[in-house]
């Protein structure tokens, strides 16, 4: 099989190594890539957003899948203009991957299918935002709908902060992605990700896992796209899987199918688990960076296997293996992220880091110069480790992280605490 990966962070990296164990692969392709998804793959040199140079490299290699790492690329439709060139693609389709592209689009199904989430309005103007925040009283989350990299969420503990929120979205802080506002209820819980790996009509359990949005340790500072995450989240015991998938999952994708628009792809579901249960807090429609890293690091099945027969619709009855191991990912930061940082600067003693057999450094921004590996983007490195405790696959990873030899870099030092507090009872 030739495979092209589209992507160019940790979570492609974690992908691409997963893809190149498989006895399938003859050939793997990635574009963008990064100094380390080109150690394990070739580089396709395409521009991902020319989605006729992405068909032509296509027919040209005789590729037999396209993966798609993460959601641009997918709500702008690469997988549609693939399978309408006859190309097969592991992704959704432009209108699937609204569950992403649009918060109140989720909202709606939400409501439509009985799937269980906080109550919500929608808005186009500031004056009815405004007037049902007053109405509903604080605590509550106004979002921007649209894609807005992960900022456009605000969880206003005053109605003040509710009342600036709207104002600041319909004054263009989040472009058009903020031309919209959902508004809805505070959900009390602890947080959990679940990913599901989804065909159109089938859905299969994969792993569950928690990450780390904050930069600064105990869960402080502005938002990331994430410094850290492990696999599996202790909170999410086999009942509340099985909750999740019967009251969350499995309606998304009827109610998907009943509408036009399939789902085929990474289904991860950002659950609060409050005492009423799992609710859904949003949908992406990809695989999460870095909780892709744990997840791939405890994957015993062949992942291109898998995502073949997702992309056939041949799901049902497939299984899944995983490791009983937890794997916990560090990422290593450029300082100053997710404000202004340096790029260029160079990152020594990787090998060495990585000499432990259950450690694997994933790059995310990064670019080689030559035989030296430069620092290209914020989130730089995603440091991952087994271990037979989420204690000791943190212990593996810092220990990793600690001989990487890059002054310009910074990591969070407490990744993994809320699970390593609970093993500790
Ligand atoms: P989102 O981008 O929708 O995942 O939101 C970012 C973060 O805001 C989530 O990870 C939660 O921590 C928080 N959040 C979003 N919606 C809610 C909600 N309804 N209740 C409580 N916290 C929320
Ligand atoms: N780690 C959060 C995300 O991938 O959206």
């Amino acid at each position: 099989m030739n495979v092209l990966l589209i992507g160019s962070g940790g979570r492609e990296h974690a992908l691409a190594w997963a893809l190149a164990k498989s006895p399938l692969i003859e050939a793997l392709y990635a574009a963008p890539g990064n100094a380390g998804i080109d150690r394990v793959a070739t580089s396709a040199g395409l521009d991902v957003a020319d989605h006729a140079a992405v068909v032509a490299f296509c027919r040209e290699k005789a590729i037999d899948l396209v993966v798609v790492g993460p959601e641009a690329p997918l709500v702008a439709g690469l997988a549609d203009d693939l399978v309408a060139a006859g190309i097969r693609v592991f992704g959704p389709s432009t209108a699937a991957a609204r569950l992403e592209g649009s918060k109140g689009f989720t909202k709606d199904l939400c409501a439509k299918y009985g799937i269980p989430t906080g109550a919500y309005g929608r808005f186009t103007d500031a004056a009815s935002a405004a007037a049902y925040v007053r109405d509903k009283g604080a605590p509550i989350v106004v979002k921007a709908d649209g894609l807005a990299a992960g900022k456009g969420v605000v969880v206003a503990m005053t109605e003040e902060q509710a009342l600036d929120a709207v104002a600041a979205c319909f004054e263009g802080s989040f472009g058009d992605a903020g031309a919209e506002v959902v508004i809805e209820a505070f959900l009390d819980g602890e947080e959990a990700s679940f990913f599901a790996i989804c065909d159109g009509k089938t859905a299969l359990p994969l792993a569950t896992a928690q990450d780390h949005k904050r930069v600064f340790d105990g869960d402080e500072g502005p938002n990331t796209g994430g410094m850290g995450a492990y696999s599996p989240a202790p909170v999410m015991s086999d009942a509340l899987v099985a909750r999740t998938m019967a009251e969350i999952i499995e309606p998304t994708l009827r109610g998907m199918a009943d509408m036009g628009c399939p789902f085929t792809g990474i289904l991860y579901a950002g659950l609060m688990i409050t005492k009423d249960g799992p609710e859904l807090i949003e949908y992406n429609v990809r695989f999460g960076d870095p909780e892709c890293q744990a997840l791939m690091m405890r994957l015993e099945s062949d992942l291109l296997e898998l995502l073949l027969a997702a992309a056939d619709g041949k799901l049902e009855g497939k299984s899944v293996s995983w490791r009983n191991e937890s794997a916990l990912c560090v990422v290593v930061a450029a300082k100053g992220y997710p404000g202004s940082y340096e790029k260029g600067t160079e990152i020594r003693g990787l090998d060495a880091a990585a000499s432990d057999p259950a450690v694997e450094i994933f790059h995310a921004g990064t670019k080689a110069d030559g035989d030296r590996i430069l620092a290209n983007g914020g989130r730089v490195l995603g440091v991952t480790a087994l271990g037979t405790t989420v204690a000791e696959a943190q212990k593996r990873a810092y220990r990793a992280v600690d001989a990487i030899d890059w002054p310009e870099g910074f990591c969070r030092r407490d990744i993994g605490w809320r699970a390593v507090e609970r093993e500790r009872g």
